[in-house]
């Protein structure tokens, strides 16, 4: 359900998945975002596009970057943001998310910011939405995460350039990550020349290669050559079950060590979307390393996460200003 404008016509209305954006599409966002990054570098880091618009950050999960970067962007853009603090609001009391979400729209909000713990809950919010009312997934279950998905193809971009040179292997616990889905699909859309993905069996999707991935359970198979490393988290609160056999032998087997990475091509950027375990994962040698672009990620999804904002609830704005 996110209907883009760029490309077929049509303007963005909810931000749900980078499922059926178009290359093209994310390209103009990106571009958009790349004109925003200058804001965060001035004295007065503030442009007038959202100005009197109102956004509810509504975040049922845990999160430091993306609600922390959504509340900066959206003060940027001079919008007024309420944080929703879920632990201590009515749904403790048993209210629904949509009974919720209607009684936050009846005081006049523009644009929901959601993080939900189940696949679906975003786009059920956009559905119920009134057409003035926009809607942004910032995290849904297993499902999409599609804002740091397009963050992670900006920061590619920013360190790499052109896609279609690129081998990406993205690293660990594919199976319960959103934010793995979301960079596939985005990666393929902009035409990266090859994805991977390298995992034990067990924390791989059944036929992820239908997604136009190519599999690796060897490590070092999966970083040869690569231009891209991404990390990521075991997710064990979505596991049933252990699925693999120990923290050590995981590392032991998939973690990010100097040695391992010497695989990958000599240039290579080492990404994470976080929240990071050091020594589960990756080493912190890696992490703080000079390859490591992790911070970089978190400082550019401000102008990301603003590019999506304006073009939602400021298109109109967004057209006849630059920043
Ligand atoms: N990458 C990410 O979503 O981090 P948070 O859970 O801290 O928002």
């Amino acid at each position: 359900m996110t209907s883009a404008r760029p490309g077929n016509g049509h303007r963005l209305r909810h931000f749900l998945t980078t499922d059926d954006l178009s290359g093209r599409a994310m390209i103009e966002i990106l571009d958009t975002a790349e004109s925003f990054i200058s804001v965060g570098e001035r004295e007065i880091k503030k442009v007038p596009l959202l100005r009197g618009k109102t956004i509810v950050n509504l975040f049922f999960e845990a999160s430091t970057r993306t609600r922390t970067t959504f509340e900066i962007a959206g003060k940027r853009l001079s919008a007024d943001i309420i944080n929703i603090n879920t632990s201590v609001s009515a749904t403790q009391k048993g209210e629904s998310l949509l009974d919720t979400v209607r009684n936050l729209e009846a005081m006049h909000t523009d644009l929901f910011v959601i993080r939900h713990p189940a696949s679906g809950a975003a786009d059920l919010v956009a559905r119920s939405v009134p057409s003035h009312v926009h809607v942004v997934n910032a995290g849904d279950g297993r499902h999409a995460h599609p804002t740091q998905g397009l963050l992670d193809m900006f920061t590619i971009r920013r360190y790499k350039g052109d896609f279609r040179r690129l081998t990406v292997a993205i690293v660990g616990d594919v199976l319960h990550s959103r934010v793995a889905r979301s960079q596939i699909h985005a990666l393929t859309a902009l035409g990266a020349k090859e994805v991977r993905v390298v995992a034990p069996r067990s924390l791989l999707p059944a036929a992820v290669e239908t997604l136009g991935v190519t599999a690796y359970t060897d490590m070092a198979q999966g970083l040869k050559d690569a231009d891209v490393i991404i990390m990521l988290r075991l997710q064990f609160e979505r596991m049933s079950g252990a699925l693999i056999p120990s923290a050590r032998e995981y590392f032991d087997l998939y973690g990010l060590t100097r040695e391992r990475l010497t695989l990958a091509h000599p240039d290579a950027i080492v990404m994470h979307p976080g929240p990071m375990n050091r020594g589960l994962e990756i080493a912190s040698e890696v992490a703080d390393g000079p390859q490591s672009v992790i911070l970089p990620q978190v400082t550019n999804g401000i102008a990301v996460r603003m590019a999506i904002l304006a073009r939602l609830a400021g298109a109109s704005a967004l057209e006849s200003k630059t920043p």
